[in-house]
């Protein structure tokens, strides 16, 4: 059964029981939860990637230790990202029954609805989402796609098309970070037919937030994840050496995720970090991630220049649509783990 959050947010007196988080399960040795402690999330200037070695360089450190960084100077204009705020926003202000329209089947990922059920044992997300596939663009399934503003279709289109230009300047960064040839990590992703999808994010304000987790700590089973975060309202945190980090907003900047693909085309090196959210009482909190995927068929393994006598294959060659299970993901368990060779 779907059943909003928003509406048990609003409706419900009592938390229910699939929504209690179990701390114990949730990557175990995690004792220190270091939320206040400062973060040091890296920021990339995205703009001088192609000229600075020194900038390359911050990239490389980065993403082989957080596997992740906020991206700033990458050529989206504020007031765009704004733009794309507010279509978000006013999807997820619409009335109850007019949301209902967009619901997705039962099983399904794509459309509307609340964390995705699939055994008995899951604990759910204190979320809602808006699943959509934007590209290959004869993928969509346009009776998703919101007509909650006359502009929804022509933004989020527009913004991916710029996200899938900064994926590729940021692909061939990370590899010219490791002397190794601009496209070798590319050329595997596919610059056509590769996938992309949104998955807007809508967290209710929560009276149980101790309770709760807005998502599951998980890593991204993409290649690179772009996040565009609340303007106002902080909630991710990223798993780093044992701690968990608060992933603080910098205005403007779009905080981007090494992908499951690149950790394992890049045989190890790359990280693909776990992350999770918090909820708060008072403030709803809405994102916008965008998963840019290889297609789903396609073969993924280890650049071969990356394995060497001292740095052996570390994974084996997985197809997303093989091997890429989304009851892991709803578990809470790396999926990348069972890649392992
Ligand atoms: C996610 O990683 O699944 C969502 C991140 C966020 O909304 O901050
Ligand atoms: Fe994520």
């Amino acid at each position: 059964m779907n059943h909003q959050v928003q509406d048990i947010a609003a409706h419900c007196e009592q938390l229910p029981e699939r929504f209690i988080r179990k701390e114990d399960e949730e990557y175990g040795n995690v004792t220190n939860s270091n939320a206040s402690s400062p973060a040091k999330i890296p920021v990339i200037d995205v703009s001088l990637l192609t000229s600075s070695p020194l900038e390359l360089n911050r990239l490389k450190i980065a993403i082989t230790t957080w596997g992740c960084f906020q991206a700033i100077n990458h050529g989206i204009e504020g007031s765009f990202l704004d733009k794309v705020r507010e279509v978000s926003r006013l999807f997820f202000d619409l009335p109850a029954e007019e949301k209902k329209k967009y619901l997705r089947e039962e099983n399904d990922l794509e459309g509307y609805g609340n964390d995705m059920v699939l055994s008995d044992h899951q604990i759910l997300d204190w979320t809602d989402r808006l699943y959509l596939t934007v590209f290959p663009k004869d993928q969509r399934m346009l009776q998703f796609w919101p007509k909650s503003s006359t502009e929804f279709r022509e933004v989020v289109d527009d913004y991916c098309s710029k996200i899938e230009l900064i994926n590729q300047v940021i692909l061939k960064a990370m590899a010219r970070s490791l002397n190794m040839e601009d496209n070798c990590f590319l050329d595997q992703y596919g610059t056509t037919n590769s996938k992309m999808f949104a998955r807007f994010n809508y967290y209710p304000p929560c009276p149980w937030p101790d309770k709760v987790l807005g998502v599951k700590p998980h890593a991204d089973g993409s290649a690179v994840t772009f996040l565009l975060q609340d303007k106002e309202v902080e909630g991710l945190q990223v798993l780093k050496d044992g701690q968990w980090f608060g992933v603080p907003i910098v205005p403007d900047a779009l905080t981007v995720n090494v992908g499951d693909q690149i950790e394992i085309m890049s045989n190890g090196i790359f990280k693909s970090p776990v992350h999770r959210v918090l909820v708060n009482t008072k403030n709803q909190r809405i994102t916008l991630a965008v998963f840019c995927m290889p297609q789903t068929e396609k073969d993924i393994g280890p650049v071969d220049g990356l394995i060497t006598d001292d740095t052996p294959r570390l994974y084996k060659n997985v197809t997303y649509s093989r091997d890429f299970f989304f009851q892991n993901y709803q578990h809470g368990k790396r999926t990348i783990d069972a890649c392992k060779i």
